[in-house]
């Protein structure tokens, strides 16, 4: 969950690592640091707090090396202060070290250096690695790369995950970064390499990356760069270009990464339609070859994932449903990898990721691939570590998603899941011509529908203020209303920390309507035709109790006297979460911003879940 960062060329070192930082401060906020490489000695600077404070510290300019390692922080072991922050270096100040990722057996580590006369500054488990290193370094003084092999001897005692970048005061002109389960990429650029533990931090500097998998090992000089697999055999990397404008992880005029990423939403959808969908010709996933023999022999999708990637697997599961007439069912990434789920060849699993790293989902992931399911994963970041392991990956195309908060990245999962449920009817030859087309029409639309959305946000902006200062709020919704009504309470709760729950509108006299009291503020969402009276009820009975309510409806509701109704473009329910999310992310952003909360870096989240 924290960011990394690295740089050797021949420029100074910490106004690029403090750049990246910024960029990579949406993986862990809550305390940051460099340690560069001067005359032969590691110079340190780190605090707790946000990159902006490590930037205002007096002693900044005076660290002037041309190789260095960063770090932004999420506490995992040890409160965020100045002693856990990293860098952390061993106990003769010889290495240092910055570690995303989790180090299992710190404690067994930690007693056995101990007990071989080292001491510890730190809560962290990171401090094991650097004093582990010193550890091999010392003990294996005859070998000719000492330093490559006491990293490396040094990270095959650790369990959990990791990736690391190593700077040593007796090897100035190197560094040394490894991984495991925790992403990390290698920049190439002019005479200067660059590290990061995601691409956005150094796009401004070279679009050409090194990919590091599981085990890898690779050691950097200005020049040159040397991989090696976890036995330290050298092995060859590709180099990849990744196609991101640089722009795409700007705010771009905006005031924060999420209003832009909300407005971005009608251009990401473009770009995950891309080429697999056209009104008169069947979806095309070529990257896919899954036949109509296969998909007739599995008896059940599971959709796996976590937070709002898992209900954009809720959002599709009607869909797929629908169309193809398979079970589908939708779980959350942390259960289902320790739940023993029935799964086997017959059974296709989907995989879920934005970022492409979170520990869960590749877990799942590598669980169902163990019994032999076959894996499919839906991600927005080339070459995340989750495309490694599954036996297929499709790309959203969203472009980079820097808010914690996600919203693009939801409308891009919903819409190509949608494409990939009408694909595998054709594929299956299913008897539904008429509502394909009609459905492919309605998604090809969806770009300009958001776009009439986002022309019209005074209501949703007034009721943000009328409700700001609330503690509680509820969410209502049947059929793919409710898997949008949970999207919305998430979105709520991450930015604007106010208590929300959503319920299914059947569910609310099993229990939520004993909360509902005078002046409680209900949203409801109302988008099927088939559905509509039934929700409307629910909202009645709501009213009756006292309540404030917010409808987004697509539908004729009649003369009732709700609070505010924002409506949004006619669509199948089908499909319709893609639309009636957007009103829910504009009064949970708004609501954040008249509360003056930080919308993008809210507290105690973060990003990219990397460990669990
Ligand atoms: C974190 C983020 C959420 C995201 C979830 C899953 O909780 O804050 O926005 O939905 O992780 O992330 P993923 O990258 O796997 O989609």
């Amino acid at each position: 969950m924290c960011g990394i960062v690295g740089y050797l060329g021949n420029k100074k070192a910490y106004p690029i690592l403090l750049d990246g930082l910024l960029k990579l401060e949406y993986r862990g906020y809550d305390s940051a640091g460099i340690s560069t490489i001067e005359n032969n000695h590691i110079s340190i600077l780190k605090d707790k707090g946000r990159v902006n404070n490590l930037a205002s510290l007096p002693d900044i300019n005076k660290l002037s090396g041309t190789i260095g390692i960063a770090h932004t922080r999420w506490a995992t072991h040890g409160k965020p202060s100045r002693e856990n922050s990293h860098p952390h270096m061993d106990n003769s100040n010889t290495f240092s070290v910055v570690h995303n990722g989790i180090i299992e057996n710190y404690q067994e580590l930690k007693n056995f250096l101990m007990s071989n006369g080292y001491h510890f500054i730190s809560d962290t488990d990171t401090e094991v690695i650097p004093n582990l290193i010193h550890y091999y370094y010392e003990i294996d003084k005859s070998n000719n790369n000492r330093f490559l092999h006491a990293v490396s001897s040094a990270i095959k005692n650790l369990k959990g995950s990791y990736a690391i970048e190593v700077i040593c005061k007796l090897h100035p002109d190197t560094m040394i970064v490894a991984r495991k389960d925790s992403p990390l990429v290698i920049g190439k650029g002019n005479h200067e390499n660059f590290v990061c533990s995601d691409i956005p931090a150094i796009l401004s500097y070279t679009k050409s990356f090194y990919l590091l998998n599981d085990g890898d090992i690779a050691e950097l000089f200005v020049d040159n760069i040397n991989f090696y697999n976890d036995s330290l055999e050298p092995i060859s990397k590709e180099l990849k270009n990744i196609d991101w404008d640089t722009s795409a992880a700007e705010k771009d005029g905006y005031d924060d990464y999420m209003l832009k990423e909300i407005h971005e939403q009608p251009k990401a959808i473009r770009e995950t339609m891309g080429s697999r969908l056209k009104a008169n010709e069947p979806c095309n996933f070529d990257d896919l070859s899954l036949t109509e023999e296969y998909l007739k022999s599995i008896n059940k999708i599971y959709i796996v994932a976590c937070g709002t990637a898992m209900h954009a697997g809720l959002a599709t599961k009607p869909i797929f449903e629908k169309l193809c007439n398979i079970p589908v069912f939708v779980d959350i990434a942390s259960e289902f990898r320790y739940r023993n789920p029935i799964i086997d060849k017959n059974t296709l699993c989907i995989f879920i990721s934005q970022s492409g790293e979170t520990a869960d989902t590749i877990a799942a992931l590598k669980l169902s691939k163990a019994m032999k399911a076959k894996t499919l994963a839906i991600t927005n970041v080339i070459a995340s570590s989750i495309t490694r392991e599954a036996d297929y990956t499709i790309y959203t195309h969203a472009g980079p998603e820097i808010a914690v908060a996600s919203t693009k990245a939801y409308t891009s999962q919903v819409t190509l899941l949608s494409i990939l449920a009408i694909y595998f009817a054709e594929t299956l030859k299913v008897d539904k011509e008429e509502i394909i087309f009609s459905l492919k029409n309605d998604i090809l639309q969806l770009p300009q529908k958001i776009e009439s959305i986002l022309k019209n946000v005074n209501t949703i902006k007034e009721f943000a203020h009328q409700i700001c200062t609330e503690h509680d709020i509820f969410f209502l919704g049947r059929g793919t209303d409710y898997s949008v009504a949970m999207e919305g309470s998430l979105k709520l709760k991450e930015i604007s920390y106010i208590h929300s729950e959503a319920y299914a509108g059947g569910e609310l006299k099993h229990g939520p309507i004993a909360l509902i009291e005078n002046g409680i503020t209900v949203i409801g969402i109302i988008t099927d035709a088939n559905l509509v009276e039934k929700s409307i009820s629910n909202i009645q009975e709501v009213i009756t109790r006292g309540a404030k309510t917010f409808i987004v409806t697509n539908q004729d509701l009649g003369n009732h006297t709700f609070n505010e109704v924002v409506r949004i473009p006619d669509i199948n329910p089908l499909i319709s979460p893609v639309l009636s999310i957007i009103p829910l992310q504009l009064l949970s952003y708004y609501i954040s911003k008249a509360k003056e909360l930080d919308v993008d870096k809210p507290r105690n989240l973060a990003k990219s879940v990397t460990v669990e």
